[in-house]
């Protein structure tokens, strides 16, 4: 059996005969079972329609007996040079689904174009997705050349369109062949009813090209599978597991964890009822114990020291194919998962949208189905990875929507900036301020609202609250009501249950900050030294805002019908009535609610709070 394996896709627009260049390869290198051709044949005879190679690729799927041949979507054949592995996928989707999320690695590709059709929109959508998946070996065949006669100039045409499209998204041809999938011209064997063609065939086009599996030259990759200790009595030992993505790793070797940066040597790999090995590459399923006890997680990768590391980052571009159904949009929680990590992620900005057939680019942020994009991801911790360029494998992940795959994406760049700068964290103690803005990429913020009560604190906030949320800023109101409900239920509206009550407020508000909210409080808040005191309390990062409202309009308003109860039961220490309020002196921000509206003034509102924030 030969050891050499390729992995190859067929690709092209439906009806330009995929199956039949599939099933003559099938038919040409011998490798179909036993009898099979020869009863194909005889049942089109009996049913009176002329035999086709693409009837034979369905005939073997629909047999479950005959696994050796072809599985539901894979079919081998082999030439003296090496077996191929046919990755055939029922539709672009499926393939490009399979492609981006690792279940299929094809390393080089056949492009099926219908010589009397000529570029149709799937034969440059296919294109484009061979070059965003980075499958750079690439063969044209212009197929059916029996049905034009064997044409050499409209041959040629296909050839010089076809060209400059590749040419644009990158990808240089191997060669183009002028074929007859479903007459045998020049698959197998060279045609002589193309005389002016000396070129390739496919078999030969397809010896051709070189093996990109991954092989123990390449960087040593294993994503930590799992950390198991043994179980025996005192026995402190643990074992790495995972299984190799690339590369070769040795006993005794130094390895390194990413993104944690740990560093141990391998002391031995174990194997369960077998010999342990004292060497493993790429595709093995390993478990080693260490010279030190190092606390590893699941989710990092392992690495071989002195070879080139990955990247550890949070922002990172990307070329994104999305198959949610519900479009991806900016800021929204996703999980990222990429080798064994899972991570938290949000979308942060979308280049440009690509229509795959006629690469026109367009200019918006969010990503819908089936669509293709270029953007850029922030994650809310560091993750290593490589880039396509480095390593293709450990350079692919996929986006989880809740519980939905919704996404599979391939790396191209890890985007260092000074903010992110992760050997700035240090790996225990307690975390700062500084240290979770850089983690999470969250800061914190406290937004002050004083008035008096029916101004519309409240309103505003809540409307902040919401438009701060969907831009997947995380915000929350902390409001004086609700606050006097739980928190301050033991307080009333003397001037030292106030002072207490305000007390409180800016307490909690300055953890919420320390959390990384921006926190929107809403409160009557009536002396100067009250606020003086939660921008003391908070220190910087605080912006005081009066919500403007004369005492007649709020007795208007009357929300909660407290101005009501007021002149019928009468309430003691009411705001602006007989227990002042002052006006701040120096506001950060006024919002008149009686001069504008309640839209402008949450406009207004949001635009002074982003300008504060990164
Ligand atoms: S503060 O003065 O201590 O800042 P806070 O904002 O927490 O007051 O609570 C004010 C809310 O309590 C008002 O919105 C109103 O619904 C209610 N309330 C009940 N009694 C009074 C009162 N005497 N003065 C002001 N607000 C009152």
């Amino acid at each position: 059996m030969l050891e050499d394996i390729m992995n190859i896709v067929v690709v092209g627009h439906v009806d330009h005969g995929k199956s039949t260049v599939i099933g003559h390869l099938l038919a040409d290198t011998g490798s179909l079972p036993k009898g099979k051709l020869e009863a194909i044949r005889e049942n089109c005879k009996r049913n009176s329609k002329p035999f086709e190679y693409a009837f034979l690729l369905d005939a073997l799927k629909n047999e479950q007996s005959q696994g050796i041949t072809i599985d539901t979507c894979r079919c081998f054949f082999q030439t003296e040079k090496r077996r191929y592995i046919i990755i055939d996928a029922p539709g672009h989707i499926e393939f490009l689904k399979n492609m981006v999320t690792g279940a299929s690695r094809a390393e080089a590709a056949l492009m099926v174009i219908d010589a009397a059709h000529g570029v149709e929109e799937n034969t440059r959508r296919h294109g484009y997705y061979l070059s965003m998946l980075g499958i750079k070996q690439v063969a044209v065949l212009v197929n059916k050349m029996d049905l034009i006669d064997y044409d050499q100039a409209r041959y040629a045409q296909i050839r010089a369109e076809y060209t400059a499209f590749l040419e644009e998204i990158g990808i240089q041809p191997k060669t183009f062949i002028p074929v007859s999938a479903q007459v045998g011209d020049n698959i197998a064997f060279h045609s002589d009813r193309m005389e002016w063609y000396d070129g390739m065939t496919v078999l030969q086009v397809l010896d051709s090209f070189e093996n990109i599996q991954p092989s123990h030259q390449l960087p040593f990759r294993m994503p930590v599978q799992g950390v198991y200790k043994f179980t025996a009595g005192g026995d402190m030992r643990r074992i790495i597991a995972g299984t190799v993505d690339s590369g070769s790793l040795r006993a005794g070797d130094e390895v390194v964890f990413y993104p944690s940066g740990k560093r141990t040597k391998v002391k031995r790999f174990e194997a369960f009822n077998a010999e342990a090995p004292t060497e493993v590459q790429a595709d093995d399923a390993v478990g080693f114990t260490m010279e030190e006890e190092i606390y590893v997680r699941r989710g990092e990768i392992a690495c071989r020291a002195g070879e080139t590391p990955p990247k550890v980052a949070v922002r990172f571009r990307a070329n994104l194919f999305w198959l949610g159904s519900a479009p991806l949009r900016l800021h929204r929680l996703y999980h990222f998962k990429c080798g064994t990590q899972k991570l938290p992620v949000r979308l942060v900005s979308v280049e440009r949208v690509i229509n795959a057939s006629n690469l026109a680019c367009e200019q918006r942020q969010w990503v819908n189905k089936n669509e293709v994009a270029l953007c850029t991801f922030l994650l809310d911790v560091p993750a290593a990875f490589d880039t396509t360029d480095q390593l293709p494998s450990t350079a692919r992940f996929v986006i989880v929507d809740e519980y939905q795959l919704a996404g599979g994406g391939i790396i191209v760049e890890a985007l260092q900036d000074e903010d992110y700068d992760v050997r700035n964290i240090r790996s225990s103690g307690s975390v700062t301020e500084t240290e979770r803005e850089k983690l999470t990429g969250r800061k914190g913020y406290v937004v002050w609202l004083t008035g008096l009560s029916g101004a519309g604190k409240s309103t505003l906030a809540t409307a902040a609250e919401r438009q701060l949320l969907s831009r997947g800023i995380a915000a929350f109101t902390l409001d004086g009501d609700a606050m006097r409900k739980g928190l301050c239920a033991d307080l009333g509206f003397s001037d030292a249950d106030r002072t207490e009550n305000q007390r409180r407020a800016a307490q909690t508000a300055a953890l919420l900050k320390q959390a990384g909210l921006v926190v929107l409080v809403s409160t009557i808040s009536p002396l100067q030294a009250h606020r003086d005191f939660a921008r003391q309390c908070i220190g910087g990062d605080f912006m005081e805002v009066y919500v403007k409202a004369d005492i007649e309009t709020c007795r208007s308003r009357d929300p909660k019908k407290l101005y009501e109860k007021l002149d019928t039961d009468g309430i003691a220490d009411f705001t602006g009535v007989d227990s002042s309020y002052e006006v701040p002196a120096r506001p950060d921000l006024v919002l008149d609610t009686v001069a504008d509206s309640e839209d402008e003034c949450a406009d207004a509102l949001v635009d002074a709070i982003l300008k504060k924030l990164p």
